[in-house]
C-alpha cells in the first residue's frame, strides 16, 4: 500500500495508503488520520465511507450490477434456489451435490423453535405489527440457544448461522398466524424451504393445503432477491452490534429493527400503501408533483436508492416475478399493477427523476406480488427480514472472523455548549 493520498491541512501534509479491491472503488486508509492530524472525517450518511472489507456481495450502482460471491443476481435467481444462495453466502462457493444435500438436511432439521416460544407470542396484542413481534421473538432466541453463542468457536458460529436461517421462516409464519388469530402450523421436513414457509403461513388444521409450485418458485426467488445487499443500513447495524461480541441472535434482532424503517425494508409496505392511495392512473400526476415538491415530505416509495443510480437489477426480476404470479392467479388486470406500471413509465420520463437518477428499487414491485400471494401489507417487511437474515448472519460471521475486527466506535463533530459551571435553581432565570 503506497502513500498515494495526501491531505494538506493548516499547512501540514499527511499521507495515507490507498487499498485496491478486486473490483469497485479503491479506498483511502484513514485509520491514522486522527493520530497524524488531530481531525476526524465527517460523513454522517456514510455516502463515501467503507466501513469494512468484505468478500460477500458487490454492487455497482452506476451499472446496476449485483454479485453474490461473484455470481450475478440474474443467474442466481434464474438457475439457483434460496438455500443454495444461503450456502454460497455462508461458505463462499456454490455447493457440490453432496454439500447441497447435507446443508438442506441440516437447515431442515433446525426449523422447529423451542416450544416455549409459543408462550412468548401470547404476550403480544393480536394487532401488534408483525415486525414488532419479529424484533422481540428473534431477540428471544438468544434466551434459548446458549450452546451456540460462543462466537469464538467456528463450529458454534456455523450452528448459530444454520439455526438462524432455519428458524426465521418459522418465527415469521408464527407472527403471521398469531396476527390473524389462527393456530401455529409446525414446519414439515418433506417440503422445500419456500414450500414449508407457504405451508406454515396458509395451511389450516381443517383441510389439506395444496402447494402451488409456481407460487412456491416465486416465493423462493423473492427470498433470493432480498438475501444480501452489501453494507446497507440493517447489515451495518448487525455488524456494529456484533462488533461488541453480542449474541448473534440479538444482533439479528437489531437488524430486524433497522430494516423496519420506511426508508429501508419498510418501503415495500409503504410502496403498496402508496399505490393504493393513488388508486388510479389519473391521480398519478398529483403524486408525482408531491414527490417533486421540496415542501412536501412525500416521496415515491419504492423509488430511489443510495447506491443504484441506474435500474436496481432486482427490480427487473421482481417485475417479471410479479407478472408470473398475477398470471398464475388470474389477476393480471390488477389495478395496482396498472397504476405501478404507469407510475414507473411516467417517472422514468420525468426530468426530476432522470436528473436525480431515481429508478424503481426492489421494493417497488414486491408489494404487489406479496399481496397477490396472500400476505397482508403488514407482513411485507417480515418477508424481507426473513430473506435478509442469511445476509445479516453471513456478514456477521465475516466480521467476527476478520483478524482486523475491533469494536466499532465512530466519533463526532461536536457543536454543543462549551464548558460552563452549574447554576443553582434559585439563580436560573
Ligand atoms: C432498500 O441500501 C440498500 O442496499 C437498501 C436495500 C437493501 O437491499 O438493503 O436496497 C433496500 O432499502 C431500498 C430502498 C427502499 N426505500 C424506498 O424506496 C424509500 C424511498 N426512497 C428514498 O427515501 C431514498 O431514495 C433512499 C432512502 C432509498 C435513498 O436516500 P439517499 O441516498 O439518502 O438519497 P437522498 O434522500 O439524498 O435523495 C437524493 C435526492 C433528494 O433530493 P435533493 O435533496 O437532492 O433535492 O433525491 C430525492 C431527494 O429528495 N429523492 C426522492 C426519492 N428518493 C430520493 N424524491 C422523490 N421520491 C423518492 N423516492
Amino acid at each position: 500500500m503506497s502513500d498515494a493520498a495526501k491531505l494538506l491541512l493548516d499547512g501540514k501534509e499527511a499521507g495515507f495508503g490507498v487499498r485496491h479491491g478486486t473490483i469497485g472503488p479503491d479506498v483511502v486508509d484513514i485509520a491514522s488520520l486522527y493520530k497524524d492530524t488531530g481531525v476526524f472525517t465527517y460523513d454522517p450518511g456514510f455516502t463515501s465511507t467503507a466501513a469494512c472489507e468484505s468478500k460477500i456481495t458487490f454492487i455497482d450502482g452506476d451499472e446496476g450490477v449485483l454479485l453474490h460471491r461473484g455470481y450475478p443476481i440474474e443467474q442466481l435467481a434464474d438457475k439457483g434456489d434460496f438455500l443454495e444462495v444461503c450456502y454460497l453466502l455462508l461458505y463462499g462457493e456454490l455447493p457440490t451435490q453432496q454439500e447441497r444435500e447435507d446443508f438442506i438436511y441440516r437447515v431442515t432439521r433446525h426449523t422447529m423453535v423451542h416450544e416455549q416460544m409459543t408462550k412468548f407470542f401470547t404476550g403480544f396484542r393480536r394487532d401488534a405489527h408483525p415486525m414488532a413481534v419479529m424484533v422481540g421473538s428473534v431477540g428471544a432466541l438468544s434466551a434459548f440457544y446458549h450452546d451456540s453463542t460462543d462466537i469464538t468457536d467456528p463450529h458454534q458460529r456455523m450452528v448459530a448461522s444454520i439455526r438462524m436461517v432455519a428458524k426465521i421462516p418459522t418465527l415469521a409464519a408464527m407472527a403471521y398466524k398469531y396476527h390473524i388469530g389462527q393456530p401455529f402450523v409446525y414446519p414439515r421436513n418433506d417440503l422445500s424451504y419456500a414450500e414449508n414457509f407457504l405451508h406454515m403461513c396458509f395451511a389450516v388444521p381443517c383441510e389439506p393445503y395444496k402447494i402451488n409450485p409456481v407460487l412456491a418458485k416465486a416465493m423462493d426467488r423473492i427470498f433470493i432477491l432480498h438475501a444480501d445487499h452489501e453494507q446497507n443500513a440493517s447489515t451495518s447495524t448487525v455488524r456494529l452490534a456484533g462488533s461488541s461480541g453480542a449474541n448473534p441472535f440479538a444482533c439479528i434482532a437489531a437488524g430486524v429493527a433497522c430494516l423496519w424503517g420506511p426508508a429501508h425494508g419498510g418501503a415495500n409496505e409503504a410502496a403498496l400503501n402508496m399505490l393504493s392511495e393513488i388508486g388510479s392512473k389519473d391521480r398519478i400526476p398529483e403524486f408525482i408533483a408531491r414527490a417533486k415538491d421540496k415542501n412536501d415530505p412525500f416521496r415515491l416509495m419504492g423509488f430511489g436508492h443510495r447506491v443504484y443510480k441506474n435500474y436496481d437489477p432486482r427490480a427487473k426480476i421482481m417485475q417479471q416475478t410479479c407478472h408470473e404470479v398475477l398470471d398464475e392467479l388470474g389477476l393480471k388486470d390488477d389495478p395496482l399493477l396498472e397504476v405501478a406500471m404507469e407510475l414507473e413509465h411516467i417517472a422514468l420520463h420525468d426530468e426530476y427523476f432522470i436528473e436525480k437518477k431515481l429508478y424503481p428499487n426492489v421494493d417497488f414491485y414486491s408489494g404487489i406480488t406479496l399481496k397477490a400471494l396472500g400476505f397482508p401489507t403488514t407482513m411485507f417487511t417480515v418477508l424481507f427480514a426473513l430473506a435478509r437474515t442469511v445476509g445479516w448472519i453471513a456478514q456477521w460471521k465475516e466480521m467476527i472472523e476478520d483478524p482486523q475486527q475491533r469494536i466499532g466506535r465512530p466519533r463526532q463533530l461536536y457543536t454543543g455548549a462549551t464548558r460552563r459551571d452549574y447554576v443553582g435553581v434559585d439563580q436560573r432565570s
